[in-house]
C-alpha cells in the first residue's frame, strides 16, 4: 500500500472533518453539514463519504477532495506539508525522496545567511546616507516603519564595499557570486554588482531571502532596476514581490492583487492594501499565478493603462512566448492568461489605473481610490474588449471586423462552452453586428480545439456550479494518470474529443484524490508549455512528495495499448465512467439534501431542484456520448 492510501486507511474522514468544527449529522449513508470553506450559517452543502473518505460542497464552494485537499484547504497548506501532517496523526512514516542532497541543503542555507547579512549590512548604509533617506521619506512618502518592514537599503557608490566588507567577515568570492551580490571583472577579480542603489530584499512566501532588486538614486545610472541574477535560490518567474507579507491578506481577503514595481507594493501596504504582490520585471508566469492561487483564487492584475493598451493588447495577442520575458517589459498576454486562468480554476481580472499614474501615485491622491479600481476591474476578454474599442469608431466595419478579429480567437480558446456564448454575445452586442457573423470570423482566427461541425454541439454542457465530481473510482483514476503520464501529448486530443461530445476538458476536479490532482495538474501543464519534451517536464517538475506516487503509477500502467487510436478511446472511455459515477453519487446525494430542505422549509430546496436537474442532465449527456463512442470511429 502508498504511503497515501496507508494514511487514508488510518484517519477516518469524519473524525478530521469533525475536529475541524464542522458538525455532522447522519445523512443516509454519509454525513451533512454547514460546509467550513465558505460562510453559510443555515445551509447544510456541505457532504462527507465515509466509505470513499472524499467530500464535497454543493454549495458557493463546489470543490471536494480528499483528507489531503481537505487539510490543505483548512489549513492553507501545500500538499508536502499536509502530507506530513496528516503522516503523524496516522503514525505512518513518509519516505524521504529528496531531491536535495544534504550537502546541497547547507549551501542553500549558507546563501540566505549570507543574503541576510547583506540585508543589514545594506540597512546599515542608509541610515547612514541622509540623501537617500531623504528621497525615501519626502519624494516617496514612505514612513520609517515601511522601510524597515520591507528591510530596504542602500549600496554604497563604490567598487568593493560589499566585497570587501563580507570577505572580510570569512565568506569566498565564490560565496559572494553565488548569492549574486558580485560579479566578476572580465579581467579577472571581481566587483560589487550593486553601487549606488536603493536595495529591495526579495524573499520567498516562506519570508526566506533569495535576492535584491536595485532601484537607481542617480537619474542617469542604468538600468533602473538591477536584479540580483538567476541563484541557486533566486527565480524571478517563480517569486512574487512581497508574497511573504501578503499572503495573511490575500487569503483574508480572498483576494490577491498585482501590480507592477516594488515601490507599488510598499506603497499601497503601507496605505493598508496588504493583499498586493508584484513580479520582477518580467511577464507573469503560470508559476507565480499558482503561487497565488495557493491563496486566493480570485486575482486582480492591476495594470497601468500603457502596458493594458491597446499597442501592448495587440502585442500581447500575437506575441512569441520567447518575446515575453525580456527583462523591464511587462507584456500582457491576454491569451496565456485565459489559459492559465481556466487550467488553475482561477478567476482572473483586470483592472486599468487611471491617468497615467503608478498605483503609489493613486493612493497618494486618494486612499479610497485604490479599492474603487480594483473594484471595478473586468474579465480579460471583457477588457480586451473595451480596451480595443477604446478611442476607436466601432460604427466603421472596418474597425468592427479588425476588433473581431482580435477578440474571436480568444473567445472560441475558452474551454466552457457557456463563457464563449456569453462573450460572444457581449462582442456581438457591443460591435451591433450578428452574432452569426462572429462565427464566421474564427476561421481566420488562429482558433484551437473547436468542436467540429460549424460550432453545432449536439450537447452542451453547462459548467455551473454543482457539477464537479466525488467518486469511488480510484482505479478508474488511477488509469487515467498512469496512462496521460506514460502520454502526456494524448492529453490534446482527449480533450477534443470530449468538446465534440459537449463535455467540458478533462481537469483536476475530476480527480477525487489529492496525489491524482496534483500530478494531473503536472500533466496539464506539461503540454501547455514548449520548452522541454512532455515527457521529461512531468519528471522535472514532481515535488519530492509525490515522486514515490508517480512511479507506482506509472508502473501500474506498464502494459499499456501500444495503439494510440485505441488508447484514446480507452482514455474517454475511463474518463465517462468516472463522470457517470461521479455523477451518480452526487445525484443521490443531492436528492437527500433537496428532501431535507424541502421538509424543513428551507429556501435553499430550489437551488438543489437546480442542481438535480443539472446533474440529470449531465447523466443523459454522458451516456448519449458514451453509446456514440461506440458508434463513432475516432480520427
Ligand atoms: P517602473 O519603471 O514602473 O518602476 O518599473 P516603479 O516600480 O514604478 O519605480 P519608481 O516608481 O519609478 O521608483 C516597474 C517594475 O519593473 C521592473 C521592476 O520590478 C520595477 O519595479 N523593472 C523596471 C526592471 O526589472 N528593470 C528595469 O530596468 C525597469
Ligand atoms: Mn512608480
Amino acid at each position: 500500500m502508498s504511503t497515501i492510501d496507508e494514511i487514508k486507511s488510518r484517519i477516518d474522514i469524519v473524525d478530521l472533518v469533525s475536529e475541524a468544527g464542522v458538525k455532522l449529522r447522519h445523512a443516509g449513508k454519509n454525513y451533512t453539514g454547514l460546509c467550513p470553506f465558505h460562510d453559510n450559517k443555515k445551509t447544510p452543502a456541505f457532504v462527507v463519504w465515509p466509505e470513499t473518505g472524499t467530500w464535497r460542497c454543493f454549495g458557493q464552494c463546489n470543490e471536494g477532495g480528499d483528507i489531503f485537499k481537505f487539510i490543505m484547504k483548512r489549513e492553507n497548506l501545500d500538499f508536502k506539508e499536509a502530507l506530513n501532517k496528516l503522516a503523524a496523526r496516522a503514525g505512518v512514516e513518509v519516505p524521504t525522496y529528496s531531491k536535495q542532497s544534504p550537502e546541497q541543503k547547507e549551501a542553500f542555507e549558507n546563501l540566505r545567511q549570507l543574503l541576510e547579512d547583506a540585508v543589514v549590512f545594506y540597512r546599515g548604509h542608509l541610515t547612514a546616507n541622509a540623501d537617500v533617506l531623504n528621497y525615501l521619506n519626502d519624494k516617496r512618502g514612505l514612513t520609517d516603519a515601511s522601510i524597515e518592514t520591507f528591510g530596504l537599503g542602500y549600496a554604497p557608490n563604490a567598487w568593493d564595499s560589499a566585497l570587501t566588507h563580507f570577505t572580510g567577515r570569512g565568506y569566498s568570492e565564490q560565496d559572494l557570486l553565488d548569492a549574486g551580490m558580485i560579479s566578476e571583472r572580465d579581467s579577472g577579480g571581481y566587483y560589487d554588482r550593486f553601487r549606488n542603489r536603493i536595495m529591495i530584499p526579495i524573499r520567498d512566501e516562506q519570508g526566506r531571502m533569495t535576492g535584491f532588486g536595485a532601484r537607481i538614486v542617480d537619474p542617469d545610472d542604468i538600468p533602473k532596476f538591477l536584479n540580483s541574477p538567476d541563484t541557486a535560490i533566486f527565480t524571478k518567474g517563480r517569486l512574487l514581490y512581497g508574497m511573504d507579507r501578503a499572503r495573511k491578506a490575500i487569503r483574508q481577503a480572498d483576494q490577491a492583487v498585482i501590480v507592477e514595481g516594488y515601490m507599488d507594493v510598499i506603497a499601497l501596504h503601507q496605505a493598508g492594501y496588504e493583499n498586493v504582490v508584484s513580479p520582477m520585471g518580467t511577464a507573469l508566469t503560470e508559476d507565480q499565478l499558482r503561487l497565488l492561487k495557493r491563496f486566493s483564487r480570485r486575482i486582480v492584475l492591476a495594470l497601468d493603462p500603457d502596458v493594458a493598451g491597446q499597442k501592448a493588447v495587440m502585442r500581447g495577442l500575437d506575441a512569441a512566448r520567447s518575446a515575453m520575458d525580456k527583462e523591464g517589459e511587462l507584456a500582457f498576454d491576454a491569451r496565456g492568461l485565459l489559459r492559465n486562468e481556466a487550467r488553475l480554476q482561477a478567476d482572473l481580472r483586470v483592472a486599468s489605473i487611471p491617468d497615467d499614474l503608478d498605483p503609489d501615485e493613486i493612493v497618494e491622491r486618494d486612499k479610497d481610490e485604490w479599492a474603487r479600481i480594483i473594484e471595478s476591474a473586468k474579465p480579460i476578454v471583457t477588457h480586451v474588449m473595451e480596451t480595443l474599442a477604446a478611442d476607436q469608431n466601432i460604427k466603421d466595419p472596418k474597425v468592427k471586423s479588425q476588433i473581431a478579429a482580435q477578440v474571436v480567437p480568444l473567445i472560441e480558446d475558452l474551454p466552457n462552452p457557456l463563457e464563449r456564448d456569453t462573450y460572444r454575445q457581449a462582442l456581438a452586442r457591443m460591435l451591433k453586428v450578428d452574432e452569426r457573423a462572429l462565427l464566421g470570423t474564427q476561421a481566420q482566427g488562429p482558433s484551437v480545439r473547436r468542436p467540429r461541425g460549424g460550432g453545432q454541439r449536439q450537447i452542451v454542457q453547462k459548467s455551473t456550479p454543482g457539477l464537479a465530481v466525488v467518486s469511488s473510482s480510484k482505479k478508474t483514476e488511477e488509469y487515467l494518470i498512469g496512462a496521460l503520464f506514460r502520454k502526456p501529448e494524448l492529453l490534446y486530443r482527449l480533450d477534443r474529443v470530449l468538446q465534440e461530445f459537449g463535455l467540458i476538458a478533462l481537469n483536476a476536479q475530476d480527480f477525487d484524490h489529492t496525489d491524482h490532482k496534483l500530478l494531473f495538474g503536472l500533466i496539464r501543464e506539461s503540454v501547455e508549455q514548449y520548452k522541454s519534451e512532455h515527457y521529461d517536464f512531468v519528471l522535472d517538475a514532481i515535488p519530492d512528495s509525490l515522486e514515490a506516487r508517480s512511479e507506482e503509477l506509472v508502473k501500474q500502467t506498464e502494459k499499456l495499448e501500444k495503439r494510440d487510436e485505441k488508447l484514446l478511446e480507452e482514455l474517454l472511455r475511463s474518463v465517462i465512467k468516472l463522470r457517470r459515477v461521479a455523477a451518480g453519487e452526487n445525484l443521490n446525494q443531492l436528492r437527500f439534501l433537496q428532501e431535507e430542505a424541502h421538509q424543513g422549509g428551507d429556501l435553499r430546496a430550489s437551488t438543489y431542484t437546480d442542481l438535480v436537474l443539472q446533474h440529470t442532465r449531465l447523466l443523459r449527456d454522458l451516456d448519449m456520448a458514451y453509446k456514440q463512442i461506440s458508434a463513432k470511429r475516432l480520427e
